[in-house]
């Protein structure tokens, strides 16, 4: 899988994918990630990639030459996917990180300043993303969340094949929560059943978390998650026991 990150701090994106998972995926081979500095695509002497905006007002906007250039200069052409991160996009979330995974290579564009010239969204690029609905000094976390994310779901990239498929949001709901050592904190026990040896009751116990989590923090996955009977059954323990006070 290969990521083409197009910035004006390569920097920030290359310290990020060095480290853990991504830097060990990289080093195996699994992803590779490419940062493009699109200032080394202006064309005066001071490198300039900004200017003040037409009409007026305030701060300034990605001029368009240097940016086309930048995507134009991917190789090799065309570019799989060019994604514009942007706070005017629709929000990324896992169906979307799923389907971008299926791409063999993704050019993320990172906004700075204003914005990018409109002429370049509108010629360029295929898609925006957005991480959610606040407005971030640059597009460089949005990138990096994809190139995370995504990197995920590349075979051999997570130890244990099922890691990913635990995650939260793999199949609509999330994630059970966690224990490890030691077995008494401040008072607090782990779940005896984790301690049990007993993989069918600790794999039953972890779907009702789930479904329990799921219930309480995120009703309007539930309400989209295709739930075999047996969850059905879990859920109505699970409504029971929240509504009688017993619940985990
Ligand atoms: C300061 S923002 C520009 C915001 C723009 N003036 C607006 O109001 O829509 C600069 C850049 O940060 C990135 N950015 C900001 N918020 C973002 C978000 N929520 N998701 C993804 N990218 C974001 C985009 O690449 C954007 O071009």
């Amino acid at each position: 899988m290969i990521f083409d990150i197009l910035t004006l701090f390569p920097e920030v994106c290359e310290a990020y994918c060095q480290a853990s998972i991504l830097g060990r995926a990289a080093k195996a081979g699994l992803i590779n990630v490419r940062t493009v500095n699109i200032r080394d695509y202006a064309q005066d002497r001071h490198r300039t990639v900004d200017d003040v905006p037409y009409g007026g007002g305030d701060g300034m906007v990605m001029m368009a030459p240097p940016l086309a250039r930048a995507i134009e200069d991917l190789q090799p052409q065309p570019p799989a996917r060019v994604i514009l991160m942007s706070p005017q996009g629709p929000p990324l979330d896992q169906d979307k990180v799923r389907e971008l995974a299926r791409w063999p290579r993704l050019a993320l564009v990172c906004g700075r300043y204003e914005g990018v010239d409109e002429r370049v969204r509108e010629r360029y690029v295929h898609e925006e993303l957005s991480l959610g609905d606040f407005v971030l000094s640059g597009g460089e976390l949005a990138a990096l969340c994809v190139v995370d994310a995504v990197s995920r779901l590349v075979p051999g990239v997570l130890h244990g094949a099922d890691s990913a498929e635990a995650d939260s949001f793999m199949d609509g709901l999330l994630e059970h929560p966690h224990y490890t050592r030691p077995p008494l904190f401040e008072g607090v026990a782990v779940p005896e059943v984790l301690l049990s040896g007993n993989h069918a009751a600790i794999a039953r116990w972890r779907r009702k978390e789930s479904l329990r989590r799921t219930f309480l923090r995120r009703p309007d996955l539930l309400a989209r998650a295709s739930l075999s009977r047996e969850d059905l059954l879990l859920l109505e323990e699970v409504r029971g026991e929240e509504a009688s006070g017993e619940g985990a």
